[in-house]
């Protein structure tokens, strides 16, 4: 593989390249690692995250077996706070990424109406050390992973495009926009290399199950009736993590620096629909859903406009919903073990007793 252009000074090299991926032990990161590596075997990923609640190894189990059984030289581990710029200096300092792409966040807008400080430290303050350490490395790009709800809430009708106004009504949308402005701040001011990315509602393997999903096929497994905000018709526009997973691939490669891209998958469906298919899935009836308060400041409708990201990088979503769906399902169901020691907690002691071979 050739070389890429990158922005400032640098070429992003073809093979050998090193992308260190920040919060890649949650969702999204953890599966973006899976499929990057398959993607890109030349390349060497570290992957560096404080192991939150939302972190969890067991996520890449099989990708540390798989570096271990081939020789250990296209993966790392390395847990550090993205808040601690000691700690995120010496990464970079002894890593010498060419690349980075920040997934670390504090994701789950309930969690952010309970505790908003955590999110503007860790998503804001957290992002402005990620951008320090990648300016003075000099990376050749730095993708900031955003989302779709810093343009805040539609009506029935529209849908966001990159040009959109930023509006974001929950403190985790905020701390998300700020972040992007930060963003949009280094591009102008110090001229890194910077990319953007804004996703909608991505579902898949390994999403922790507080987030609507995994959460409602746990509950529904569980014979327990699941909890419908509001009136249940808010939409959201569902994408399968691998395809934000190939669009962020892309982005990366051939993405304009200082640009944005948004990714969607073209699925809107409200809440209730969601609910309904997951509980005829689940071979449940709907007895097994309540409707309880809806969340303050509920967004009502999301919606993505990804011509942009189409025409210019030729990435449109591949996977169907109804199929994505039943195998993420399945996949739920066949890995009742991973969810199970999410909820009970045993997960949080994964660091100590398999990573590192101490024990708690
Ligand atoms: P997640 O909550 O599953 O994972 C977040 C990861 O970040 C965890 O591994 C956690 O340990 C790590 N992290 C948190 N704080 C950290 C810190 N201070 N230092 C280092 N690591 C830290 O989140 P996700 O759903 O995988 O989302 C990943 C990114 O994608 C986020 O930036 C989120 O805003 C964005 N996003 C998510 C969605 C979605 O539907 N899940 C949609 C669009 C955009
Ligand atoms: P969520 O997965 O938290 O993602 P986001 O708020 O970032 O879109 O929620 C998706 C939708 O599902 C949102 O409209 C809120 C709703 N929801 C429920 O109705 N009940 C629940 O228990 C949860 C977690 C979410």
């Amino acid at each position: 593989m050739s070389g890429v252009a990158g922005g400032g000074d640098r070429e992003l090299p073809g093979d050998g390249l090193t992308l260190l991926v920040a919060g890649g032990a949650g969702f999204i990161g953890s599966n973006f690692i899976r499929y990057i590596r398959g993607a890109q075997p030349g390349w060497r990923i570290v992957n560096v995250d404080a192991l939150t609640y939302a972190g969890n190894l067991a996520n890449l189990k099989d990708v540390a077996e798989d570096e271990a059984a081939s020789g250990g030289a296209r993966y790392r581990f390395v847990r550090a706070d993205i808040c601690d710029p000691v700690a995120i200096g010496a990464v970079f300092a002894e890593e010498k990424p060419d690349a980075v792409v920040n997934f670390a966040a504090e994701t789950h807008v309930d969690r952010s109406i309970d505790d908003p400080g955590l999110f503007l430290k860790t998503n804001i303050l957290g992002t402005q050390v990620m951008l320090d350490a990648a300016r003075r490395a000099g990376v050749a790009r730095y993708l900031q992973i955003s989302t779709d709800e810093v343009y805040g809430s539609l009506g029935a009708e529209g849908r966001f495009s990159e040009n959109s106004p930023l509006k974001p009504n929950s403190p985790y949308a905020a701390s998300k926009t700020s972040a992007d402005l930060l963003v949009r701040a280094y591009f102008k001011t110090y001229g890194l290399p910077t990319l953007t990315t804004r996703c909608s509602n991505n579902y898949g393997p390994y999403q922790f199950p507080e987030k609507l999903i995994p959460f409602f096929v746990t509950l529904l497994h569980e014979g327990q009736q699941v909890p419908v905000y509001g009136d249940g018709m808010n939409v959201r526009d569902w994408i399968h993590v691998d395809d934000h997973s190939r669009a962020v691939e892309a982005v990366l490669l051939r993405g304009k620096p200082g640009e944005t891209y948004n990714v969607g998958g073209g699925n809107e469906r409200t809440n209730i629909e969601i609910t309904k298919l997951l509980i005829s899935l689940m071979g449940r009836d709907e007895s097994a859903m309540k409707y309880v308060q809806d969340r303050p400041g509920h967004d009502r409708r999301y919606a993505i406009d990804d011509t942009k990201i189409r025409t210019e990088l030729g990435v449109v979503p591949q996977v169907p919903f109804d199929e994505g769906l039943r195998e993420t399902v399945r996949w739920y169901l066949e890995n009742e073990a991973w969810w199970r020691s999410v909820k009970s907690g045993e997960y949080l002691s994964f660091f100590d007793r398999w990573y590192t071979g101490k024990g708690r």
